[in-house]
């Protein structure tokens, strides 16, 4: 039994084999610990689009308003899958007669919880190949270990998304944690590529890494605000653009859109703050952008002024993308794949700052 549980946890090592066929100009020693950072390098480039497919299957569940599609977790409605046939949809009724079996919601909700699940499988291997292998260097082992206590602590807000019925904190949390888990999986590829190909990075100076600092630290606001907007159905407060409702700050309660204490209990689904709460919020997202804008376009500058011109525009790129993206969000009333590639759009700009600044020691 053991055994069979060794050779499961360990199934990329086996699908994996043909990097030990490689040779290599690595750092270190010693060659089992080399075609381990290989695979670790395959894994996790695996893991980092499946945790961008898995971040776009939670954007659709929860803007298909089908966040509580299954009640329960982490069965749905008791079930391994969905509940299908009629006797089956009768039992789920039964057992949860609050919230009525639909479909088209419950497929949403079980399909991220089954890749999230995948995800999760393959972050585990990796730190399982990483306590493996003493020799593995220790920015990659670290990485792999942290991976792993943040995607069961992921999980855990996954569960509490559901009974705590979508208050707004959690959901919030739990999206950004899906980003950080997306992100780090990212850094851990180019890490592990690094060592592979023995690569030196851009060797920025001091004052570029603290503007790479204070850019991640703007974004990451930035995607906390958009995640405060969406779940607390915010995005339907300003219906036109440049203004909201004719004006630059018509009224609004910041006091209770950013009251971080609503009370546990009632069923978050739809929002429960009233009109000027949820414009101050809305609000609060553009102006944001406002400001994450001048900073990205002034460090895109610094960079390209100092010949890291492809990385300057590539910032740019995600940049107005994003806009491009968050304005239609509003114009053309939050269509399903503009929001989700707005969400994606936020974590492909954080993870492509936050590579950069980090691939580096
Ligand atoms: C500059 C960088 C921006 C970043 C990093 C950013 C990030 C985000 C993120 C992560 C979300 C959450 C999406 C979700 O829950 O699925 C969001 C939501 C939203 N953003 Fe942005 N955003 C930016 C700019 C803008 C701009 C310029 C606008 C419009 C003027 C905008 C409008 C919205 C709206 C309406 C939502 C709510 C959508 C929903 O309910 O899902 N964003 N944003």
């Amino acid at each position: 039994m053991i055994e069979r549980i060794k050779i499961l946890i360990n199934w990329p090592a086996f699908s994996l084999a043909w990097p030990a066929q490689q040779s290599s100009n690595t750092g270190f020693s010693d060659t089992k610990e080399q075609i381990a950072v290989r695979r670790i390098k395959i894994l996790s480039f695996c893991s980092g689009v499946m945790g961008f497919i898995v971040v776009a299957l939670g954007a659709w569940t929860r803007l298909a308003d089908a966040g509580l599609g299954c009640p329960d977790w982490p069965g749905c409605y008791g079930f391994v899958t969905i509940p299908i046939s009629p006797e089956e949809i009768d039992i789920a009724n039964t057992k949860f007669p609050d919230t009525p079996y639909e479909v088209a919601k419950a497929i949403p909700e079980v399909v991220h919880r089954y890749f999230a699940a995948v995800l999760g499988f393959m972050i585990t291997c990796m730190a399982f190949m990483s306590l493996r292998h003493k020799g593995i260097p220790s920015d990659i082992k670290k990485l792999s270990i942290f991976l792993f206590i943040w995607v069961i602590l992921q999980g855990t807000f996954g569960y509490w998304t559901v009974s705590l019925k979508l208050w707004p904190q959690v959901v919030t949390t739990h999206l950004m944690s899906g980003f950080l888990t997306t992100g780090l999986l990212w850094l851990l590829y180019f890490k592990a590529k690094d060592r592979i190909e023995n690569r030196k990075t851009w060797n920025f100076s001091h004052a570029t890494k603290n503007l790479f600092n204070v850019a991640l630290l703007l974004v990451a606001i930035q995607i906390f605000l958009g995640a405060w907007t969406s779940t607390n159905y915010a995005s339907y407060s300003c219906v036109d653009f440049p203004l909201c409702q004719g004006q630059v700050i018509p009224e609004s309660n910041f006091k209770e859109g950013f009251n971080f204490f609503q009370s546990i209990g009632p069923n978050y689904l739809g929002g429960q703050l009233d009109h000027e709460s949820r414009v101050a919020i809305h609000i609060t997202h553009r102006f944001g952008a406002l400001v994450v804008t001048a900073f990205l376009m002034f460090l895109s500058y610094h960079l390209f002024i100092r010949k890291y011109r492809i990385m300057a525009l590539g910032l740019m790129a995600f940049l107005g993308l994003q806009v491009l993206l968050g304005i239609s969000n509003v114009i053309f009333a939050l269509p399903l794949l503009i929001a989700v590639g707005h969400n994606l759009g936020g974590l492909l700009l954080i993870t492509y700052l936050g590579v950069l600044r980090l691939r580096e020691q």
